[in-house]
């Protein structure tokens, strides 16, 4: 049975590279404790007594079907908010969308296609969602798509139920909340759901970056993909805009996290403003 298990330093090597190669994620020896605390509660779901058999476990062919969806939502981290970096969503109406209506069919496509490319809970698409239905709402003849992936099963399922706790829809404005959220009943678990218009309106499914294949149905005009480089290395970050590029139509925009950059890289995207870039 569980006992006090320890991670050693030859355990915390074996697992770092793992979850480096797989998912592009550095665990710097720093982590070590985090990713202590946070595995001992696997070790007790599998009831194996030391790290060293849950590597042996995950390692395995078994392991790698059945544990890497457990590692995954044990080790990411996914803080997000609806309208977090709220000039990015003004950029994108104000600046990008007229910019794109300029040259537009889209790119052949009769809607525009976003991608929230690391979406964690949903807040993100969803903010997307709302801005994005206004401009509908106004605009006669745009339409719009938007695909959300996440590595994660964990948040992809809140994500899909799109129910939260009252105390996250400070950042939402009220005609937004009226129009766009519907309020639970439970006064002492005060909840909000997204109206299902709004729930139509975003597809999820599952993407980690690491993988070859993105299998996206369509390419892009506007990638989302904020606060997630942030765990990759430089190598893994360059590589992986590459292969962003091929799912971003010319002319379409990529916006990164406030602390991100692609400063240095040699890709096809040049910035338009502090963490926007476009492909030209
Ligand atoms: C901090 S959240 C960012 C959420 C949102 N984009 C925002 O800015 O509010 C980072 C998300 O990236 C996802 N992620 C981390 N590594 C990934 C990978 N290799 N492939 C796909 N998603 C990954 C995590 O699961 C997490 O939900």
């Amino acid at each position: 049975m569980f006992m006090d298990a320890t991670l050693t330093k030859r355990d915390f090597q074996q697992l770092s590279s793992f979850i480096y190669d797989n998912l592009g994620i550095k665990m710097p020896d720093s982590k070590s404790t985090m990713l202590t605390g946070r595995l001992t509660k696997r070790l007790r779901a599998l009831e194996l007594s030391s790290f060293s058999e849950y590597c042996d476990f995950l390692f395995s062919p078994e392991g790698q079907e059945e544990e890497m969806v457990h590692l995954v939502n044990v080790i990411t981290t996914n803080k997000t908010d609806f309208f977090r970096e709220p000039s990015h969503f003004s950029y994108l109406t104000q600046t990008a969308l007229p910019t794109l209506q300029k040259i537009h069919t889209y790119n052949g496509h009769n809607s525009l296609k976003v991608w929230s490319a690391g979406c964690s809970t949903g807040e993100e698409p969803y903010t997307l969602a709302m801005v994005l239905s206004e401009v509908e709402a106004s605009q006669a003849g745009f339409r719009f798509d938007i695909l959300a992936t996440d590595i994660s099963t964990r948040v992809l399922e809140i994500a899909r139920r799109a129910i939260y706790p009252m105390g996250l829809i400070q950042p939402v404005a009220p005609l937004f909340r009226k129009k766009y959220l519907l309020k639970g009943k439970n006064a002492k678990n005060p909840q909000v759901r997204i109206v299902p218009e709004l729930r139509k309106r975003v597809r999820f499914g599952r993407l980690n970056f690491m993988d070859e294949n993105f299998g996206l149905p369509y390419t892009v005009d506007i990638i989302f993909c904020r606060n997630v480089i942030i765990y990759f290395d430089k190598q893994t970050q360059e590589k992986l805009m590459i292969k962003f590029c091929q799912f971003l139509n010319q002319g379409g925009y990529l916006f990164l996290g406030h602390s991100e950059s692609l400063h240095g890289y040699d890709t096809p995207l040049s910035q338009v403003a502090p963490t926007i870039y476009r492909k030209l």
